[in-house]
């Protein structure tokens, strides 16, 4: 049978994803250093501790850690939660304001699904989180980027954007953004960027999804407020136990207003009716007994060190802007002279390194910006891999700028 002809519009319009993923697939051979994906350091694992938490969730639960869980989250884990989020992020919400999910991407779809029509526009920073961009397009939304700098997103453009896009009739709905390390530039907005783009959120009325994946990981600098905490009606905040346990667990979950939540859960039970009580379980146990905290501080000094690694190595390399230095999180991003789709099958082919060309994290993947632009993942690779994965690169660089 020739399914390309059955897919249907949703299917079709993921299809440039394939591209990428197609090209990723290489970097699995056997000699390919990989600073491509952002996976978490095995050695953050704390496996003692998780098989402790496990027996004791067997022991003392097993019958309901098997069975299903309440479509929005077995209750002591959302009670649980609340504290937490009170204590790390200043956010004051309620169990009721808490729906967990599998994986933060499933909140970022039931966010989107909840509040977006086929055809409207949905506001991004450029560059972006890619799978965000395509679960946008998969539900027929229309990604538009929008200009930020080093210190954010960019509060003019927001307001330049979402002022053309009411003009031209489709006023925007939504805004989604990863203020804290953010995937894939690594950059934290500042505090004045925070409020002043929830300003402008708030003349445009536009609904906030606020990405917090990596928001634990800062091993530098100064703590900041969360967009929830300065704007907790209009955010929607969604979070996740993949980078401070593991996304072996495939659970994460959102804080947002009641209302939402409850129909936010509606959505989830045309996905997976409710998340594995098995690793709710868990993760309340070992978050019980002080596992999440412990380690965050372990990854937070181990994603320094190999930042600071990435960084040294990359001191002659020649890129056209600089990079930044992030202050968490798993990746550095920056601008070179040749189109970065080439030299990734150049690199995988004949150097063995692999990283993401940027083009895939714009909502505009031919814009020029968009063709040279790289991330360059430090989470995952091993240390000592660092400067050599670093020289190949280079290697393969001057080759595809001098071709
Ligand atoms: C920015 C960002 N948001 C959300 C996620 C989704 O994480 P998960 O579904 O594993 O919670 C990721 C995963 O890497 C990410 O990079």
């Amino acid at each position: 049978m020739n399914w390309n002809t059955r897919f249907s519009d949703a299917a079709s319009r993921i299809a440039d994803a394939d591209a990428v993923i197609g090209i990723l697939k290489l970097a699995e051979q056997p000699g390919i250093i990989s600073l491509a994906g952002g996976l978490p350091d095995p050695r953050v694992f704390r496996i003692e501790e998780t098989q402790e938490a496990m027996a004791e969730v067997l022991r003392d639960h097993g019958p309901e850690a098997l069975n299903y869980s309440p479509n929005p989250g077995i209750t002591e884990l959302r009670e649980f939660l609340a504290t937490r989020m009170a204590r790390i992020e200043r956010i004051r919400c309620s169990p009721e304001e808490i729906l967990v999910c599998s994986g933060g991407l499933e909140g970022i779809r039931h966010a989107f699904n909840a509040l977006t029509n086929p055809g409207d526009p949905v506001l991004f920073e450029d560059p972006t989180y890619m799978v965000a961009l395509q679960v946008c397009r998969e539900l027929a939304g229309i990604p538009i980027g929008v200009s930020s700098d080093d210190a954010g997103m960019i509060p003019e453009a927001l307001d330049d954007t979402a002022s053309r896009l009411a003009r031209e009739g489709r006023p925007p709905r939504v805004l989604y953004v990863g203020p804290s390390f953010q995937n894939p530039t690594g950059r934290t907005w500042s505090l004045k960027r925070r409020r002043e783009v929830l300003e402008v959120a708030e003349r445009h009325d536009l609904a906030v999804v606020e990405d917090h994946a990596y928001g634990e990981l800062r091993y530098e600098g100064e703590w900041l407020p969360s967009l929830k905490s300065l704007a907790p009606e209009r955010v929607i905040f969604v979070h996740t136990f993949s980078k401070i346990f593991g996304p072996g667990l495939r659970l994460g979950w959102v804080a947002a207003d009641r209302n939402l939540i409850e129909r936010l859960g509606l959505l989830k039970l045309g996905t997976d009716q409710c998340s594995s009580a098995l690793t709710q379980r868990l993760a309340l146990a070992y978050g019980k007994a002080g596992g999440l905290d412990a380690q965050v501080e372990r990854a937070q000094d181990l994603y320094r060190r190999k930042r600071d690694a990435m960084i040294d190595a990359l001191a002659d390399f020649p890129c056209r802007t600089p990079w930044l230095r992030p202050d968490g999180g798993f990746f550095l991003w920056s601008e070179v002279d040749c189109d970065t789709e080439k030299l990734l099958l150049r690199s995988i082919e004949r150097h063995g390194v692999a990283f993401v060309a940027g083009s895939c994290f714009f909502a505009d993947p031919n814009s020029a910006v968009a063709r040279v632009s790289i991330r360059l993942s430090y989470s995952y690779v091993a240390e000592d891999r660092i400067p050599e994965a670093i020289r190949r690169l280079g290697q393969a660089l001057r080759e595809t700028v001098g071709s």
